[in-house]
């Protein structure tokens, strides 16, 4: 089968197709027909790791894991003797996140439990855009022991036109909230798509000096001092951050702690990322099956252009989702 394999760190001209030998899959294991894929800024941060003591993990020199790519969809080819949930033919997706990667490849091979039946209906397109970004966002407007987002919340997403933010945006519009989102000039109409009731272009407007107060921002990307987002909080807002620099990360890690335990609002880094969780599966499907969400595809690419579709999200160009098809 064909591949894309990386030996070292780098942009995305690291990455290879190369040809080697199809997986076989073990008791436990699927082996999927990869029917389509979908990039993430978790495929481009594996390339070179951000943050960079991300190497710990990922290997201090050279990546462990020469697979890449976590979202996949597809069709089951085999199954393990021990597989009791699966058969060949079935139509399944995933996040390949904890199970080794390798969705950008013509066959993907992962414990059972890794997926998940497609949703109804669904294209292998559609639903390879959701396993990653769609439950990062379900998860970012929803804190781990408490609180939630009410009707009539005003709820930020900053980063709305990435990856995980058009699914925030319209998940936060589904819950009831009053939703602004935050892009680039040139992403605004397409926010505004997504169901957006307001939208602020960060090269014009730097939404922690408006003097707005939101009762939730989500950043999938930090680019402020946490001190200067608590200015545009409500007294018991939240700010949850999913990534950015290593010092966003870090003041979201060790400082948003205090600051929630000093006042009435809950500010810090999201740590309770569960990926594919099943609960949160159910609760996209249904989200899906009532028309609430849908992803937004920008681009496909075939597999052996996979290194254009990694530079095209790594630059910023991507307004919405770019799926690998096989
Ligand atoms: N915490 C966890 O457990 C966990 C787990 C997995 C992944 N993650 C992280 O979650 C994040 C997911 O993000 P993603 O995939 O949606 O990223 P993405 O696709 O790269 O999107 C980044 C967004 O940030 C926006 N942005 C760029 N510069 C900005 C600025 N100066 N001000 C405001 N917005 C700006 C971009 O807007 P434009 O495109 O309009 O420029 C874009 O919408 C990644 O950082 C990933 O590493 C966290």
């Amino acid at each position: 089968m064909k591949a894309a394999l990386r030996d070292r760190y780098g942009p995305p001209d690291v990455v290879e197709l190369r040809d080697v030998a199809d997986p076989v899959p073990s008791d436990d294991q699927v082996l999927v027909r990869v029917r389509a894929a979908s990039v993430n800024r978790a495929d481009l941060d594996g390339l070179t790791p951000r943050p960079a003591f991300a190497r710990l993990f990922l290997g201090l020199r050279t990546p462990r894991n020469h697979r890449i790519g976590i979202d996949v969809a597809g069709v089951v080819k085999m199954v393990g003797a021990g597989v009791t949930r699966f058969k060949p033919g079935d139509e399944v997706f995933a996040d390949l996140f904890a199970f080794g990667q390798g969705a950008f490849a013509e066959l993907a091979c992962a414990r059972e439990k890794a997926f998940e039946p497609m949703p109804t209906g669904m294209s292998f397109d559609e639903a390879a855009t959701l396993p990653h970004s769609a439950i990062l966002a379900l998860q970012g407007l929803r804190l781990r022991k408490s609180r939630s987002i009410q009707p009539h919340d005003r709820v930020l997403i900053v980063g709305a036109s990435g990856n995980v933010g058009p699914f925030a945006v319209q998940i936060a519009k589904s819950m009831g909230a009053e939703v602004t989102g935050v892009c680039r000039t040139d992403k605004v109409d397409l926010v505004r798509l997504l169901g957006a009731d307001n939208v602020i272009d960060y090269t014009q407007v730097d939404y922690t000096r408006t003097g707005e107060r939101y009762d939730w921002i989500l950043d999938t990307d930090s680019h402020h001092s946490i001190f200067r987002i608590r200015r545009a909080l409500t007294p018991r807002g939240v700010y949850v951050t999913l990534g950015g620099k290593a010092s966003r990360l870090f003041q979201g890690l060790l400082l948003g702690p205090l600051i929630s335990l000093m006042s009435g609002r809950w500010m810090g880094l999201m740590i309770w990322w569960k990926p594919f969780n099943l609960e949160d599966v159910a609760t996209l499907k249904a989200l899906i099956a009532a028309g609430k969400v849908a992803p937004v595809i920008d681009r496909r690419y075939p597999l052996s252009e996979v290194v254009e579709a990694l530079r095209h999200v790594d630059e910023g160009r991507a307004r919405g989702k770019v799926v690998i098809t096989m």
